[in-house]
């Protein structure tokens, strides 16, 4: 037995964002700053695992932790630089902790929601992903950490703030000593000490899942014919999975999944599936000969984007369409339970939810929040603008499921994916989207523009700005229906008569700085002006939305960074 105890100090700013504690390498690369903050996840999910160890820090700090002693706990990453050796760390420390069991991706990778997919079919007390999501990689790049719990889904507030509070106080952790690195490159059971670690295939049970979801044969099909498709998997995670799926098992020709092997630094490229980031796929989709379909996703798998030949389809508008087409898809053919989508995104799910008489739910930022709704039966179908789409199959978004959903209406209808937009927005009406991302702002000015505008919000209704009137202006607060919880400052709306909104918001997983969102939607129920410019129909609230909050002014920048 050789669990030894080391004597450690608390590094500031370990509070989780968004999603997981993202910092630089070279932050995670100090001594023992990654070290803490995994003692840190398993003191706050542990009463008696602390307690085993003589001598130990004490005591669960919250109630309803389940104990993982004993238990299985999954881990894999992204495959960015600094995963192989973080991963090390993270089995001799759970084997210190008393898990019982390690699931780990052969090669220490694993998308996120494969972590999900295992976590929920091998009955884990939890996993924690090796993932920055869409951040560059690399030495000089961003690494980071997430803990997801018991149900697949990201750890809730309560479990991030816990974890927070313990990383503020922490003195020792505990880290089995061996110096032979594990051999995570073959598939198969090894022990470290008394922890049985399991290296699996990192496809096998994910892709496994998928074809409990869709029709597969309908799908094959389709890629078997005059059909063409191209994934970018960005040097990212979900190379295997995408080459797994769509060349092995559905018959795309090889060549199909572009990008498909993962790089430790992504090939240098930002692994965000958008128009900016993926653009050699942009331009194979928007270029001569273009094929039928095209399809993205990030670092860690969660994200997609979808293109049709020359068509852009907004992640917004990918949530509706597919919420208005899931009797064509296997797993959702009886019935869709209700609609959430993150505050920010539009409402184009919305008119799909009042459609088909279901509820919609919006949420704060964040995939955790859709957990509980989820759990409850309350929502078969979740969404963000920020390019992420689920079901209640886990408890993640999930890229290449989103790809699937498409390809299995595309395969139902043989209709083009602009064709299938269009008429969706026939039926149901437009929502002009964007989203536009001041990147690398000043913390403070950040700050002052979100309370300045803040204190401007209560006399903004009745307000005209040309020929827009505002009807309400909040700071967006949350209370979750199921364990009623509050979250509040989760935004700034403002919402206008003509039913367009203004969103600002600061991001949550940014490393450098401040990145300011401002989120911008315009409604238009006339099918003779749905083929517009989408920058000339949103220019009016870009003028607002400078006149209220002064952007320009306190971001010290002329223009976006990035418009998605
Ligand atoms: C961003 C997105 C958000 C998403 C998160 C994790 O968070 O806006 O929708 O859930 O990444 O992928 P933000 O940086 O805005 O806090
Ligand atoms: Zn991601």
């Amino acid at each position: 037995m050789s669990i030894v105890e080391i004597a450690t100090q608390p590094h500031a700013g370990q509070k989780p964002g968004t999603s997981g504690l993202r910092k630089p390498v070279t932050v995670f690369q100090q001594p023992h700053y990654l070290e803490n903050f995994v003692q840190s996840i398993f003191d706050s999910v542990s009463g008696s695992v602390s307690g085993s160890v003589s001598g130990s820090v004490s005591g669960s700090v919250f109630d309803s932790a389940p104990d993982p002693k004993g238990t299985t706990l999954v881990v894999g990453g992204d495959g960015r630089y600094h995963n192989r050796a973080a991963i090390q760390t993270v089995l001799r420390m759970a084997a210190a902790a008393g898990y019982g069991r390690v699931l780990v991706g052969q090669g220490g990778i694993l998308s996120t929601p494969a972590v999900s997919c295992l976590i929920r079919k091998y009955g884990a007390s939890g996993g924690i992903v090796l993932s920055a999501s869409h951040n560059p990689g690399g030495p000089s790049g961003d690494f980071g950490i997430k803990y997801n719990v018991a149900n697949g889904g990201p750890a809730p507030e309560s479990v991030t703030a816990a974890i927070y509070a313990r990383t503020q106080e922490i003195s020792v952790y505990r880290i089995w000593a061996e110096d032979a690195p594990i051999d995570l490159e073959r598939v198969g059971v090894t022990k470290l000490g008394p922890l049985v670690v399991e290296v699996v295939d990192a496809t096998d049970d994910y892709a496994q899942l998928m074809t409990t979801l869709f029709d597969f044969d309908a799908i094959r099909d389709l890629l078997q014919g005059d059909f063409r498709f191209c994934v970018d998997a960005m040097h990212a995670v979900t190379g295997p999975y995408a080459r797994r799926l769509f060349e092995d098992m559905l018959g795309a020709p090889a060549g199909t999944a572009i990008h498909a092997v993962p790089l430790e630094n992504f090939g240098g490229g930002h692994p965000d599936p958008n128009l900016t980031y993926a653009h050699e796929l942009v331009e194979r989709l928007f270029g001569e000969n273009a094929p039928d379909f095209g399809a993205a996703s990030d670092g860690d798998g969660d994200r997609n984007m979808i293109l049709g030949r020359n068509f852009f389809v907004t992640p917004s508008d990918s949530l509706a369409v597919l919420a208005a087409n899931h009797r064509y898809v296997p797993a959702y053919r009886a019935g869709l339970a209700g609609i959430a989508r993150s505050m920010p995104t539009s409402q184009a799910a919305d008119r799909v939810a009042q459609g088909l008489g279901i509820d919609l739910y919006e949420t704060p930022t964040g995939w955790k929040f859709f957990g509980n709704l989820l759990d409850a039966g309350r929502v078969t179908l979740c969404g963000e603008e920020s390019f992420g789409t689920g079901s209640n199959h886990i408890r993640e978004k999930d890229g290449l499921w989103a790809v699937l959903f498409w390809l299995n209406i595309l395969a139902a209808r043989r209709q083009s994916v602009a064709d299938i937009v269009q008429e969706h927005w026939r039926t149901y009406g437009r929502h002009y989207y964007a989203r536009h991302d001041y990147e690398g702002v000043k913390s403070d000015r950040a700050e002052s523009l979100m309370d300045g505008l803040r204190q401007r919000l209560a006399g903004l209704p009745g307000q005209r700005f040309g020929a827009e009137e505002v009807a309400y202006a909040d700071d967006f607060a949350y209370t979750d229906p199921v364990d009623g919880s509050c979250s509040a400052g989760q935004g700034l709306r403002i919402g206008l008569v003509s039913g367009s909104r203004l969103v600002l918001r600061l991001s949550g997983t940014g490393t450098q700085g401040a990145t300011l969102r401002l989120y911008l939607e315009a409604y238009e129920p006339d099918a003779q002006r749905q083929n517009l410019e989408v920058g000339t129909v949103l220019a009016p609230l870009v003028a607002i939305a400078e006149e209220v909050a002064q952007i320009r002014h306190y971001t010290e920048m002329e223009r976006p960074t990035v418009i998605t």
